[in-house]
Formats: structure tokens, sequence, C-alpha cells
């Protein structure tokens, strides 16, 4: 039975993994991104809108009336900014982007799951969630406001038929990470497929890979022993 499917953030990267992979498996895929959609005006719907615009809202209810009821959200949109000082220009963008407007698209998204008893909201983070970081302070606060509201919305959804799930992603080869040493990286395809495991499974959080989860929060250890003995 093909699923009715929402991807905010599908025209590059993982999400663009993501559109290509439930396409091909038939389901039915509606794409909101800046740009227009990868699989050209002959794929599915495509919305050009920035998610951090005033009208995004509004926009998304359109699209349940015109497109819905969506099975499932796949929440993909983001983008990184490299603190320069003294320019901290970008930094408020990000967490729009990242984080404010994945609030938003919940909160549209939500009355209508309830009602129906059933709906699935899934979004990308990243294991950077767990970790202070002085060269992208916004991308990684963004992460951790993220994966800590996505939790307590999938414990609070549960009870109600509508499930929650974050996954934390290590490096995933797109134009998004900046970093020069990317160990464990996976490709954009590998990345979609754990989503699209998703769908079915609906845990309430992935992290892959498991062993730079690991590293990660031993670093933060390390971090945080710091920043209590400063
Ligand atoms: N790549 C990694 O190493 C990695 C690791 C951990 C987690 N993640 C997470 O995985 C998700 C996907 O990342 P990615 O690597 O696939 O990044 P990407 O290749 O840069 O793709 C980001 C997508 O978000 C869209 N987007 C960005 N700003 C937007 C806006 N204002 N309005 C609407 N759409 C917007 C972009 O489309 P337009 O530019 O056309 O708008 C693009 O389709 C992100 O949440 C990221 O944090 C990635």
């Amino acid at each position: 039975m093909p699923q009715k499917i929402l991807i905010i953030g599908n025209s590059d990267g993982i999400g663009a993994a993501i559109t290509r992979a439930l396409v091909a498996q038939g389901d039915l895929v509606v794409g909101i991104s800046r740009s227009p959609s990868p699989l050209g005006p002959n794929g599915p719907r495509h919305v050009v809108q920035n998610v951090a615009a005033a009208d995004y809202p509004e926009i998304m209810r359109r699209i349940i009336v015109e497109e819905g009821p969506f099975d499932t959200c796949i929440y993909c949109a983001a983008i990184g900014s490299e603190l320069k000082l003294p320019d901290l220009s970008q930094e408020a963008h990000v967490i729009e982007v990242n984080f404010t407007a994945m609030v938003h698209t919940l909160a549209t998204l939500t009355p209508g799951w309830l009602e129906q008893g059933r709906g699935h909201f899934i979004g990308l983070s990243s294991l950077a969630d767990d970790f202070y970081n002085a060269d992208a302070p916004s991308y990684t606060a963004s992460k951790a406001g993220f994966s800590n509201y996505l939790i307590s919305m999938a414990l609070k959804l549960k009870t109600q038929g509508v499930q929650v799930t974050n996954i934390r992603f290590g490096f995933v080869d797109t134009k998004l990470p900046k970093a020069s040493w990317k160990p464990l990286m996976m490709t954009p395809d590998q990345a979609a497929n754990h989503v699209i495991r998703c769908l079915q499974s609906k845990p309430m959080q992935l992290s892959v890979p498991k062993l730079a989860g690991l590293v990660i929060h031993s670093i933060r250890w390390m971090q945080s022993l710091r920043v209590w003995t400063s």
C-alpha cells in the first residue's frame, strides 16, 4: 500500500536520496525546499518555499488541505554556518531553519494526526546534538534543541497513536558537513535507507553510526569536565 509522504528539504543531499528511493518504491511524495525538485518537472509535486519565511505555516496548511492527510512527514531541511567573529548575523537564521521551522511543521500536522489517531513524524537530527562546537554553535545548539524537542514530543504523542522518530546521523557525504576529517562517513543513499527502515519500525530514536555516537559522547564528557573546572 503506497504511503503519502511530505518531505521538507528534499532538493539535495539526504532528502533528495529519500525522495528518489520512495518514488522508486511507489510512494506518493510531496516535497518542499527553496530549489526545485531533485526529480525535475516530471517528478512528484514540489513546492518551492523557504521554511524560515513568515508564510511557511500557512503554505503548509494549504498543502495539507490539497494533498493530505499525509501518513508521514520527514523533516530534512537544515543549514550550517561557520562562526567567524565578529559576524553573528546568521546565528538566529540557522536556529530558525533547523529548529523553529521543524516545530512549526510538527504543530501544523499534529492536530489532523490526533483526529485520525495516527501519523508519523521523522526528524533528521545529528550526533552533534551531544557536543559543544565553538566553530558552529548555532548548528549544534539547533540540533540539541531539535533532538530534545522531538523525544519529548514522541513521549507526549505516543499514547495518541502519533509516532515521532528522531534520527541522529554522523557524517553523510553531502554539501553540509564542512569538517576537514569526516570519519565513518555514509553515502546519502545509505542514510536514506536508514530513514526508510524507520517508516516501518518507527523507533523513538536512531543513532548511526553507533561508534561515532560513542566517540562524540566521550568527547562531550571531556568538554563538560573542562566547563565544570573552568
Ligand atoms: N550531511 C551530514 O553529515 C549530516 C550529519 C548529521 C545530520 N545531518 C542532517 O541531515 C539533514 C539533511 O542534511 P543534508 O546533509 O542532506 O544537507 P543538504 O545536502 O545541505 O540538504 C539540505 C536540504 O535542506 C533544504 N533547505 C535548506 N534551507 C532551507 C530553507 N530555508 N527552506 C527550505 N528548505 C531548505 C535544502 O534545499 P534548498 O537549499 O533548495 O532550500 C536541501 O534540500 C539535516 O537536518 C542535517 O542536519 C546531516
